[in-house]
């Protein structure tokens, strides 16, 4: 059984047409992402695991980061460092060696913050670096700004 339809006005067919448009216009975008194999915003983003976080304390611009019990405490890990001064990706090389780099991906300055297969990972376009902060994989061609880091008594720290 077919319920009476109110005959459409100029005021409501512009409605329809309007809505319409936009749920036209929405299937379209969603089926370009499907055929892309990503969403609008990361059209080739990574699925690289993100690095744990270690919010560090900063004085001066010298930052220190115990490393006992933390996301650096063995060798071969990788971690986010958050600052008041900046966000930074440290590689725990080895046992009194760390490197540290700039998050800001020399791409389209998205924050590096996936670790995979020992590269420090950008979510937005994939890019990689290796532990040593050179290009693995654009699209970025520039290597990570890198801060000369030292262990001492346990505790990482550098100068930004
Ligand atoms: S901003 Fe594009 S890969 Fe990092």
């Amino acid at each position: 059984m077919s319920e009476p339809t109110a005959p459409l006005t100029p005021s409501t067919r512009r409605e329809f047409c309007a809505r319409a448009c936009q749920a036209a216009s929405l299937a379209a975008i969603s089926g370009v992402a499907a055929a892309c194999g990503g969403s609008p915003t990361s059209p080739s983003g990574s699925n690289a695991p993100a690095m744990p976080i270690i919010n560090a304390a900063v004085a001066g611009r010298v930052v220190s980061v115990p490393l006992a019990g933390s996301a650096l405490a063995a060798s071969g890990s990788a971690a986010l460092l958050q600052t008041s001064i900046g966000a930074f990706v440290a590689a725990r090389i080895a046992e009194n060696s760390a490197n540290v780099f700039t998050a800001v991906c020399t791409h389209q300055s998205c924050t590096v913050s996936g670790f995979q297969n020992n590269r420090f990972v950008c979510p937005c376009h994939g890019s990689q670096f290796t532990t040593g902060g050179s290009v693995a994989n654009g699209p970025a061609n520039r290597a990570l700004q890198q801060f000369t880091a030292t262990i001492a008594d346990g505790v990482l720290s550098f100068s930004a």
